[in-house]
C-alpha cells in the first residue's frame, strides 16, 4: 500500500485541468492506499488574498473536492493551515535548500517574469513548503499534473539530501503518479499553454451550461485546414485534448476524421464540445451547491481530517527532530 500526498491551491474554484490532472486520480487512488488530500491555502498566500476572500476560497474548494468524490471516511481530507507542524518542516528544510536552485525553478522564473511587481520569498521557497506537505506523511505516491513535475523531483531532493546529510534513510523518494500513464496537461480555451486559475482562460466545475457554453464558443481557432492530413495548430490541437477528456472516443475519432478531411466546421465542433463538457460537469456542480450550503458537514469533516493528519505529521516532526539533533533537556 502506498502513502500517498496530493493538494489543490485554494486561489480559486476548481477547473477542468484540475479535475483532470489531479482530482480524478485522488478518487481513483482512496480506496486502495492510504490517502492525505490537503487545501493548500498556505500556498495561496504568494497572490495576496485579501481576508474576507481567503476562508469564502478554501470552502468552495473544499465542498468541490468533496463534490468530485473525494471521501472523508475513506481519505484524509484537511486544510493545510491546520497543521502547525508543516510550516515547522518546511522551516527546517529551508536550511538545506539552496537559494540558487530555487532561483532555476521553472515556475519561479514563470512568476518573476509574470509579475515582477511581487517577487516574494514565498514564491522562492513555494517547492520547500510543498515538499514539507508530502513528506511530513513520508508518502511515496504524489498524482498531480504535468506542471507539478519539477516541484515533485525538488521534492525528492530535498528528502534524498536530508537523509544523506544526516546518514539515515528516513524519508522515501516520492514519485508522481497518474496509474502509469503520462502525466497529463489540460490545456486552456485561449489558443496556448495550459488551464490555469490565474489565468481565465479555463472551465470551472461550478460554471453553469450558459457559461460553458459561451466559453467554448469564444474559444481560439484558425482558419480550418486546406489541404489534407494538415499538421493541426496549437489551439484546435488543444480542442481536440479537451475533447479527448470528456467526450466519447467516437466522438473525437468523427471530428479528427472531418478535420483529415478538410471538412470539419469549428463551430459544429464546438458545439459538440460544450455539450460534453456540460453533461460531465452538471452532477458534479449540483453537488457542489448541496455541498457547500453544508456548513456544519464542512466543519466535521476538515475537524476529523486535521486531527488524523496532525497524528501523522506529528510523528514524522518529532523523528526529524531527534534526527537533526534536538534533544530533551534531562
Ligand atoms: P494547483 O492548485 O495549481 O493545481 C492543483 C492540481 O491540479 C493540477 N493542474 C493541472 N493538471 C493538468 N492540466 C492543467 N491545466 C492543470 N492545472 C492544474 C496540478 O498539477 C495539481 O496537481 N503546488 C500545487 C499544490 C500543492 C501540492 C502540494 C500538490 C501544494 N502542496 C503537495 C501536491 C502535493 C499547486 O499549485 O497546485
Amino acid at each position: 500500500m502506498d502513502i500517498v500526498v496530493s493538494g489543490i491551491r485554494s486561489t480559486g474554484k476548481l477547473h477542468l485541468g484540475n479535475y483532470f490532472g489531479a482530482i480524478r486520480n485522488f478518487v481513483r487512488m482512496q480506496r486502495e492506499n492510504k490517502c492525505f488530500f490537503f487545501i493548500a491555502d498556505y500556498h495561496s498566500l504568494t497572490t495576496h488574498p485579501k481576508p474576507d476572500d481567503l476562508h469564502g476560497n478554501i470552502k468552495q474548494v473544499l465542498a468541490e473536492f468533496l463534490a468530485c468524490g473525494i471521501d472523508p471516511e475513506v481519505a484524509t481530507v484537511f486544510i493545510q493551515s491546520d497543521i502547525p507542524e508543516v510550516p515547522e518542516l518546511y522551516l527546517l528544510l529551508n536550511m538545506n535548500a539552496y537559494v540558487g536552485e530555487l532561483q532555476r525553478t521553472t515556475s519561479f522564473k514563470e512568476k518573476v517574469r509574470k509579475q515582477p511587481d511581487n517577487v516574494n520569498a514565498g514564491l522562492l521557497t513555494y517547492p520547500v513548503l510543498m515538499a514539507a506537505d508530502i513528506i511530513i506523511h513520508k508518502a511515496t505516491k504524489v498524482p498531480v499534473g504535468k506542471d507539478q513535475e519539477q516541484h515533485l523531483e525538488m521534492t525528492r531532493r530535498f528528502a534524498r539530501r536530508f537523509n544523506t546529510m544526516y546518514g539515515v534513510n528516513y524519508f522515501p523518494e516520492p514519485d508522481a503518479y497518474n496509474f502509469g500513464e503520462k502525466l497529463i496537461k489540460i490545456p486552456g480555451l485561449d489558443g496556448s499553454g495550459k488551464m490555469g486559475k490565474s489565468d481565465d482562460n479555463g472551465i470551472y466545475l461550478s460554471d453553469s451550461p450558459e457559461e460553458i457554453r459561451k466559453k467554448v464558443m469564444k474559444a481560439v481557432t484558425d482558419a480550418g485546414p486546406t489541404v489534407p492530413n494538415q499538421k493541426m495548430s496549437v489551439p484546435i490541437k488543444n480542442l481536440f485534448t479537451i475533447m479527448s477528456v470528456v467526450s466519447d472516443p467516437a466522438t473525437v475519432k468523427y471530428y479528427k476524421e472531418k478535420y483529415a478531411t478538410c471538412e470539419i466546421r469549428y463551430g459544429e465542433m464546438k458545439k459538440q464540445l460544450a455539450e460534453d463538457i456540460i453533461k460531465f460537469v452538471t452532477p458534479i456542480r449540483e453537488r457542489i451547491i448541496q455541498i457547500s450550503s453544508d456548513t456544519k458537514y464542512l466543519a466535521k469533516v476538515v475537524a476529523e481530517g486535521a486531527e488524523k493528519a496532525r497524528a501523522s505529521a506529528s510523528a514524522t516532526l518529532r523523528d526529524v527532530k531527534e534526527i537533526i539533533g534536538y534533544r530533551k533537556w534531562i
